[in-house]
């Protein structure tokens, strides 16, 4: 989609549909249409003097244009009390309105900039919401698709080809350029990450991953290192190794680097990378396998962190660790009861295969302390018992440092990507003690099952600050909102480049 900013009398205005935003508790709307065409202008701010329902919020009426403009539709979107306006409303109302032009074939889109009038919000961060919602309200997962809804003889959805931003404020334009640009980034990053984990495991197998990554990092300044499995053995890294044993699909490790030059900190970030998690020879039930290609969404979220910094050519350190593998039961698949030592020397006694992401993890944790990180940020999804814990809507977050999680918990406010912080009280890990080795990795039997998985990992991570972010709830939604497709959802992209801007 091209994306565009440029001031411009309506009358000059070429596209589908102009969308103007209006609201309902104002005393005269007429202060939103500051550089509106005089005509319009008068009837437009008449109708919704009459009619306040007609603002409403989430109330779309599309109006055929005139012969005296070049547009062909006007679309009047209310958007309710300008009073109770927030930058989430927005990014609800610019998914629903790329939903929205999408079915009605409005493919060329004008939106009005917001007036001057927001009472709670800066201009550049209602238009960034807009833009947001719009971007990614607009994702569909289309690659296997060669008709439409599947119908025969039916054809291909029709894209959006274009969004202009039309800022009523002159003084507007520059910033926000600047947004939309920073927008455009994120969200193709936020969008890769979908396309990465909403494509099955049989096209994304640890070796094919490898070359996807590749190929997203190509003219970028990250730097790709594939740890092939001699090297993995090297590294004594048997966590991998172990979980890997029951497939076919050899394992990989590949190390990402964003190294610009004035960065003053170091960052470190390990991402679970389970291609498909059948549970291993505890054999997950047939509802729980169903979308269990989700499991690299950790490792696929750090690839889209790492793309959009240094897209954004933001000044930090960046090391991206991700263990690649496959889960399977097999002849020579990984066995409860087994016990294995990790490549930090730790002995794990295995009590469930199924809990196969905290065991690759422990490995790449310890990798990813050799480059002497500022922070260790781990990202996976590595519990169902996220979902119960919080639902689905939101991820759960635990750490050694309160520094780093209040600064994420900041970022995840600022984003509406929610998050909440769990307890990692001493007395957890009483729950991973296993009679015959160090650890073992299952907590105590129905409890806490994500606070186990972080007391479990802190064993790894050496004397760093280090937080675990458990996406198990939230990289994945059979509920669609709008501007949160059916499927990944791209999950936490938004939050850490948002932390790592304000670091
Ligand atoms: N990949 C799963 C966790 C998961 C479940 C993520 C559902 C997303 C949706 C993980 O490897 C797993 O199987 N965890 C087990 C842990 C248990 C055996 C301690 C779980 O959550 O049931
Ligand atoms: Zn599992
Ligand atoms: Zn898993």
């Amino acid at each position: 989609m091209k994306l565009m900013v440029k001031e411009s009398l309506i009358k000059n205005l070429s596209a589908d549909v102009l969308v103007i935003p209006v609201f309902s508790d104002i005393e005269n709307n007429e202060k939103l249409f500051l550089e509106l065409d005089n005509v319009l202008n008068k009837l437009l701010t008449r109708t919704i003097y009459e009619n306040k329902s007609i603002a409403e919020d989430g109330k779309l009426h599309l109006f055929y244009a005139t012969n005296r403009l070049k547009l062909k539709r006007v679309l009047l979107a209310g958007l309710g009390k300008i009073d109770e306006l927030d930058a989430e409303k927005i990014r609800l109302f610019g998914g629903k309105l790329a939903g929205y032009c999408k079915a009605n074939s409005l493919l060329d889109v004008s939106f009005l900039g917001f007036g001057y009038n927001l009472k709670n919000l800066a201009i550049d961060d209602a238009s960034q919401a807009l833009i947001e919602g719009f971007l990614l309200g607009n994702y569909s997962y289309a690659e296997f698709k060669t008709e439409d809804n599947g119908k025969k003889g039916g054809k291909k959805k029709k894209e959006i080809q274009s969004l202009l931003f039309v800022p009523q404020v002159k003084s507007d334009v520059k910033l926000i350029d600047k947004v939309l640009k920073e927008c455009e980034v994120v969200c193709r990053s936020v969008t890769l990450v979908r396309d990465l984990v909403n494509k099955p495991s049989n096209i994304i197998t640890p070796a094919l991953y490898t070359k996807e990554i590749k190929k997203a990092f190509t003219k970028t300044k990250v730097k790709v290192k594939v740890l092939e499995e001699s090297a993995i053995k090297k590294e004594k890294m048997n966590c991998i190794l172990n979980v890997a044993k029951g497939s076919v699909e050899k394992p990989k490790l590949v190390v990402l680097t964003y190294s610009p030059p004035k960065a003053k900190k170091t960052i470190a970030f390990v991402g679970k990378g389970v291609t498909f998690d059948a549970g291993g020879i505890n054999l997950k039930p047939s509802q729980w396998l169903a979308n269990m290609k989700q499991d690299m969404g950790g490792s696929a979220a750090v690839v889209g962190v790492m793309k959009a910094v240094a897209e954004l050519k933001l000044p930090v350190k960046l090391v991206g660790v991700l263990p690649l593998v496959e889960n399977m039961p097999g002849g020579k698949a990984l066995k409860t009861g087994d016990v294995i030592v990790a490549a930090n020397g730790k002995t794990i006694e295995v009590e469930n295969t199924d809990a196969e992401g905290r065991l690759i993890l422990a490995d790449a944790l310890h990798y990813a302390t050799r480059f002497k990180p500022n922070y260790l940020v781990d990202v996976a999804t590595l519990t169902g018992a996220a979902a119960v814990a919080l639902g689905s809507k939101c991820t759960s977050l635990m750490g050694n440092d309160q520094e780093l999680i209040d600064g994420l918990l900041k970022a995840s406010k600022e984003t509406h990507e929610l998050a909440w912080q769990l307890p990692m009280f001493k007395e957890y890990d009483d729950d991973i003690k296993s009679d015959i080795a160090d650890i073992k990795n299952l907590g105590a039997r129905g409890e806490a099952g994500v606070i186990a998985g972080g007391v479990f990992l802190k064993n790894f991570i050496g004397d760093n600050k280090w937080a675990h972010i458990d996406i198990g709830a939230t990289a994945w939604t059979d509920r669609p909102r709008p501007y949160v497709s059916k499927g990944a959802t791209g999950y936490p992209v938004r939050m850490l480049v948002k932390w790592l801007k304000e670091l």
